[in-house]
């Protein structure tokens, strides 16, 4: 459809678009933009227009020659030993919208200092996606010659079979990025409403992309188009 079409185009130029789940899951609207194409200046947009978490999301086969772990596991793990964790630790059934976060671990770019200045971030992301390039080519990469842990941004672990497993904007974003042809390394933070401090509403977040003269899209429209993709 015409949306998907303007999305793959904003994400294949590395502009920002709006990424909405859907009614009944969280109901939330991500800024997004491809990190291999992230600037200071995008950081500070999603931080101040955004306002939610800035998470890069990257495609399994990335996080899995990484090595990385889902943030729930390696908290089970460290369980075993630490008694106080067992009840901490993200058990199933405990979110209302899904059956697991895709929080994996935060990291800086050894090249920050403190890792949260716009230019910190806008470079750990930027070097994310280099990262997930790389592997993909099937260089190789050792992860933690480049990144720490604990940083400033949180990756997120897109499932392997993207949106025809799970629908958050991890794996929506990773479709696009995709079906776009470009890296699958994406960032999105969730757009907060100034006035009362919930998410965005819906229409709100349509208004604010005419008004910015953005993409607004929604999963049911990426799932569409992904399951009749030609890869
Ligand atoms: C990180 C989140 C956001 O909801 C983000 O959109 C990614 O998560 P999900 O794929 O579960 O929607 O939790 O801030
Ligand atoms: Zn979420
Ligand atoms: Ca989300």
């Amino acid at each position: 459809n015409e949306t998907v079409r303007k999305v793959i185009d904003a994400a294949k130029n590395g502009q920002m678009f709006l990424l909405y789940d859907s009614e009944g899951r969280e109901g939330e609207t991500d800024l997004t933009v491809p990190a291999t194409s992230i600037t200071p200046a995008d950081v500070k947009w999603m931080r101040k227009d955004g306002g939610g978490l800035i998470c890069t999301a990257i495609d399994f086969r990335a996080s899995n020659n990484f090595g990385l772990p889902f943030m729930a596991d390696v908290l089970k793990e460290a369980s075993r030993t630490n008694n106080s964790l067992k009840s901490i630790v993200e058990q199933s059934g405990d979110l209302e919208y899904d059956t697991r976060s895709s929080f994996s671990l935060w990291v800086n770019h050894r090249d920050t200092r403190t890792g949260i200045p716009d230019n910190d971030r806008s470079l750990t992301i930027n070097k994310l996606g280099e990262a997930v390039q790389k592997t993909i080519n099937g260089e190789d990469f050792d992860f933690g010659a480049e990144f720490r842990s604990p940083g400033h941004v949180a990756i997120l672990k897109a499932a392997e079979g993207e949106v025809n497993k799970r629908m958050g904007q991890t794996e929506l974003s990773i479709a696009i990025a995709n079906m776009s042809g470009i890296t699958p390394a994406m960032v999105v933070c969730e757009m907060l409403d100034d006035n009362n401090g919930k998410a965005l509403s819906k229409d709100d977040a349509m208004e604010y992309a005419r008004k910015h003269n953005l993409v607004f899209v929604e999963g049911k429209d990426i799932l569409e188009a992904y399951r009749s993709w030609n890869f």
